[in-house]
């Protein structure tokens, strides 16, 4: 697996450049002609080297053509390396193939009447040490040193005119593309263990491989509807208007059967691409594409555009999971993009048929690709044709496909199809009592007569049988045919364990754990005879025939037995590179788990949910992260379990908070919270980001200014700079919400001070935005309140410049939304239309909830203050909203504009009651830096309606905690408005006012404060 895409690709075909004297793999090819000594005899010395040369440059052109290099030319021989300079993982094949030309070569030429010498070649594969530098080794320093240049020399010395001697290696690696015959008796000079060799009988008909791969096995029965429907659509798909149609059915209705109907006849006319998923990849981001791909550039000789598909997919997944600087969403949204763009170039370059199998199976990232592609299907030549069970899709998804529902067999269809799979060999009874059955499954009713017939072929009743069997489901059936199985039945158990496709290499050294590879091939064979596997690649892998008959086998061993067995693909993982590279991480988690490894296992989840993560991927991450949180209850040693845990923990809480808000994620960062604290002083740091979660998932203001506390204290100064910034960058932001101002600003000074331009590079994408955008701002807000106008209106300068300097588009909407606040604090409409205009233009056409939101909010305020449309409800809708999710920290504000705008519609009543719930709320979580506003608008509101009495009480209280809150501004505001209303102002008040005044910028309600207090003191 993942020579592409996965983490070993730097050992593919991309290479990096060689190591010094690295020890690998490499493919040896010696060649030699025959009987040169001889031609002396009869031919002149011209006539020799004449033929000598023809020889070595047929040899040349056939390893140039298969990527080989050309080492060493002797007199009447040459020696090739494959893979080398650099690794290809099909080295090996290319030298076969090489070997192949050559000799089909000189055949031809011979034919044509030329005089050719003999050949001999020989092959081996080993690893061998390599020096680092090739120029050397053509310089003729030291070759490969290992097995192969020796054995590869032998064994071309022993083997007969014209023919390609391989050794087992070279045989195991290749006898898939090739046929080879066993020569045994072999004695080898330097190599006593070695009698046994291979020679090269043919290049297997590689086509034929794939059709191999066409469930074909019995003929097409009914469906003939719903074939002509698809034949129709791809029709239309050739025409260049695709279609989009998801073929709906349970399990062995014959989904897989319709599809490989279609792709038989879209044959050579088009393009197929085929995407399988599997039950336990759908937490493998894009998993069934990848694979896809993978074995596209394996085969790239039958389809060089594919393979180019798959390199420029690999590019860009490579480019987007390492860019740390886009959000997931957007990382999702380009990942989409890119892969559906690539999939449309192949369509047009031919028309393409893709093909999903079980869909129900899907990852996340694949359906989002899937569904874009099928929403613009019209607009390509690209039929995508899905096969799903009926659960498991949401209707959302149904809605971009046109459904095609499978339905039962009818009961002479059911019949006929008995009749074609058994030869008509049963009886007119006998397949009565299997359609009666079977209730019109295709699966049920192939593997019951399957079933039958194997009976009656050894001589049983069938009737008594199918009776005594009890068989009454098709699970039942199924376990009762690997238990026929004879003695095959522990191959299959064995396959079941690795999955529903086993590649041979992995499934025959697990089971030589148990019994020699002769009796495994022996149990295949017999279980390929069944039926209940087969091998699309001609012993490649090997696949249960449905998933059904997989989970039967699995199912009916013991649990001990696949505890020891999946322990044991663990170890050969450990310890067989060949092993590891074809069995995946999710798959090798689940051995690790379902071997008792757990430690191991979760570790291994995490790491595939970070995989998912990269690719943008959220639900499946999120499933396998809860998975192993649960899992780590069986982590023995506590401090490993604390650390695993919170490794989740960090990972998980963003998920979460991104599907189902802060409110969703309080829990998890509560426990997270609760084992940071279980470290010492020193170490807790590390997990900033989890506390910062509980931090923010705090469920109001009074409970997040404790939590702020809590952290403050609780990350000491042993802890790194980053942790104490963002420390104080929870501090700071709860302090101003409780209208802390001089506290919030001298956080916000000591955090400045730590702050680190490379170290926010990284941090600002775990907590939002950067840590010096939002103090800047905040410190615009705090000193705003506080009266120095000129220092807010340069900070809120300083953090949208900063934010734009950092390219970091949330760090620029976090500085935007903290200067539009600022300019409604100072009524300044112009630079609410910019700051609006500017949130639009980051954000495009994919709005942000919290964003669309304000945009109501503002919008209905603005339109009912310029006469424009008085619509209440569009802006209490949208502070609405606001709570729905969770976007709590700035609802004062809104609460003010709301009650403004709704008494510019005349509905004053109405905004009284409004602004007292929301006065009570604020009070009641303590997010009340806006609280005196709020009373001020409300006395002011009281005399609207006829309450002007209550007015004075509102404006005290207001002004009390103003003071509280050295918010001198809003003391001012208080005191113009008791001027505006025309009531007596207390001395408390002119007094207080007198001493602060000092403080407060000018303005126009300064000088009108100024003369009032004259006035007063005169
Ligand atoms: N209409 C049909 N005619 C012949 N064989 C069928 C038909 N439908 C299904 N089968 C066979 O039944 C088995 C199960 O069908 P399959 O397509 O794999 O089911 P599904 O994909 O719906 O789970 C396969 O062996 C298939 O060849
Ligand atoms: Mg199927």
């Amino acid at each position: 697996m993942g020579s592409l895409f996965g983490s070993e690709q730097t050992d593919g075909f991309l290479g990096e450049p060689a190591q010094p004297d690295e020890r690998r793999q490499l493919t040896v090819l010696f060649y030699d002609i025959v009987g040169s000594t001889d031609m002396l005899a009869s031919l002149d010395p011209e006539e020799i080297r004449e033929t000598l040369l023809r020889v070595h440059s047929i040899a040349r052109s056939g390893i140039q053509a298969n990527h080989g290099s050309l080492e060493q030319v002797l007199g009447d021989g040459g020696m090739a390396y494959f893979g080398f300079p650099d690794p290809m993982e099909d080295a090996v094949f290319q030298a076969v193939r090489a070997a192949h030309g050559i000799l089909d070569a000189r055949a031809k030429l011979e034919r044509n009447g030329q005089s050719m010498p003999d050949v001999r070649i020989g092959i081996s594969t080993s690893i061998v040490i390599l020096p680092g530098n090739a120029a050397a080794v053509r310089q003729g320093a030291l070759g490969a040193v290992g097995v192969a240049p020796n054995l590869a020399a032998r064994l071309q010395s022993v083997a007969e005119q014209n023919t390609v001697l391989v050794d087992r290696a070279t045989h195991e690696l290749t006898r898939r593309a090739f046929e080879f015959d066993q020569v045994e008796g072999l004695s080898l000079k330097g190599f006593p263990d070695v009698s046994v060799a291979f020679s090269l009988k043919r290049q297997k008909d590689v086509q034929s491989r794939f059709e191999m791969a066409r469930d074909s096995g019995t003929p097409l029965t009914s469906r003939t509807e719903e074939l002509a429907r698809l034949r129709n659509a791809w029709d239309k798909t050739q025409d260049g208007s695709g279609r989009a149609i998801m073929v709906l059915g349970e399990a062995g209705i014959g989904k897989s059967r319709l599809s490989v109907a279609l792709k038989d006849e879209v044959g050579k006319s088009g393009r197929i691409l085929t995407l399988q998923n599997q039950p336990s990849t759908t937490g493998s981001a894009l998993y069934p594409l990848i694979t896809m791909y993978e074995r596209a550039w394996e085969n790239r000789e039958q389809d060089q555009g594919i393979a180019n598909a798959a390199v420029a997919t690999a590019d860009l997944l490579r480019g987007l999971e390492k860019d740390p600087n886009i959000s997931s969403e957007e990382r999702r949204r380009r990942i989409v993009q890119g892969c559906a763009e690539e999939i449309r170039r192949l369509s047009w370059e031919r028309p393409c048929l893709l093909a999903v199998e079980d869909l129900h199976w899907v990852d996340e990232v694949t359906l989002a690709l899937l569904e874009e592609l099928a929403r613009t299907v019209r607009q390509h030549p690209l039929f995508i044709l899905v096969t799903s069970r009926n659960e498991g899709v949401t209707a959302d998804t149904r809605a971009v496909f046109e459904d095609m529902t499978l339905g039962p067999l009818s009961e002479g269809d059911s019949h006929a199809l008995v009749r074609a799979v058994t030869e008509d060999a049963l009886s007119a009874r006998t397949r009565d009592w299997i359609v009666s059955k079977c209730d019109g499954n295709p699966l049920f009713l192939i593997e019951l007569s399957a079933f039958a017939k194997q009976a009656r072929e050894s001589g049983e009743s069938e009737i008594d049988l199918l009776n005594e069997t009890g068989v009454s489901s098709l699970q039942d059936l199924l376990a009762v045919r690997i238990e026929n199985a004879g003695r095959a039945k522990r191959s299959a158990r064995i396959t079941s364990v690795i999955g529903r496709d086993a590649n041979y290499l992995v499934l025959s050294k697990l089971a030589q754990t148990r019994f020699p590879e002769p009796e495994l091939e022996v149990d295949l064979h017999q279980l390929l005879r069944q039926a209940i596997l087969e091998t699309p690649d001609n012993g490649g892998t090997y696949v249960f025939k449905h998933a059904l008959i997989r989970e039967a086998a699995y199912q009916t061993q013991l649990r001990s037995t696949r505890k020891m067995l999946h322990g044991k693909i663990v170890d050969l993982v450990e310890n067989d590179p060949a092993v590891r590279a074809r069995v995946t991480r999710e798959a090798l988690a689940e051995h690790c788990l379902g071997s008792g490894r757990i430690e191991k296992g979760v570790d291994l989840l995490i790491e595939t949910a970070e995989t998912a993560i990269r690719r943008s991927a959220v639900t499946a991450p999120e499933a396998s992260l809860q998975r192993a949180l649960k899992l780590t209850a069986k982590i023995r040693d506590a401090e490993r379990r604390r650390e695993t845990r919170l490794r989740i923990i960090t990972l998980l809480g963003p998920l979460i908070s991104q599907v189902a808000g802060p409110r969703g994620a309080a829990g998890i960062y509560r426990s997270g919270q609760e084992l940071v604290f279980d470290l010492e002083e020193g170490q807790r740091g590390e997990w900033f980001p989890v506390l910062w979660g509980w931090w923010f998932t705090a469920s109001d203001q009074k409970e997040q200014l404790r939590r702020a506390d809590v952290i403050i204290k609780g990350i000491s100064e042993s802890e790194s700079r980053e942790a104490r910034l963002q420390a104080l960058h929870c501090g700071w932001a709860t302090q101003f919400a409780t209208g802390a101002h001089d506290r919030c600003l001298a956080a916000i000074d000591e955090g400045l001070e730590l702050y680190d331009t490379s170290v926010a590079e990284t941090s600002r994408h775990h907590y939002g935005h950067d840590a010096r955008v939002c103090g800047l701002g905040e410190r615009a807000q705090s000193l705003w309140m506080k009266g120095d106008v000129e220092g807010s209106l340069a900070a809120i300068k300083k953090a949208e410049d900063w934010a734009d300097e950092t390219g970091h588009t949330p760090s620029t909407l976090h500085a935007l939304d903290m200067a539009t606040l600022a300019a409604f604090y100072r009524r300044d409409f112009d630079e609410i239309g910019r700051t609006l205009g500017k949130i639009t233009d980051l954000t495009g056409s994919r709005e942000l909830p919290v964003i669309a939101a304000k945009r109501e909010i503002f919008g209905g305020w603005f339109a009912a203050r310029s006469n424009l449309a008085y619509d209440a409800d569009r802006v209490r809708n949208g502070l609405q909203s606001l709570r729905d999710l969770g976007a709590l920290e700035d609802t004062p504000i809104y609460a003010d504009i709301v009650a403004e705008t709704m008494t510019l519609c005349g509905k004053a009543r109405e905004a009284v009651a409004d602004l007292d719930r929301e006065i009570e709320e604020a009070r009641q979580t303590n997010l009340v830096f806006w609280v005196p506003e709020l009373l001020r608008r409300r006395a002011w509101l009281s005399t609207m309606i006829g309450e002007d009495e209550r007015a004075a009480g509102f404006l005290d209280e207001g002004f009390e905690m103003a003071k509280h809150q050295n918010a001198n501004m809003l003391l001012l505001r208080n005191h113009s408005m008791r001027v505006q209303l025309g009531l007596d102002v207390p001395g408390e008040v002119s007094s207080t006012l007198l001493d602060r005044i000092d403080l407060v910028s000018d303005g126009p309600k300064k000088a009108q404060a100024l003369k009032f207090l004259k006035r007063l003191n005169v």
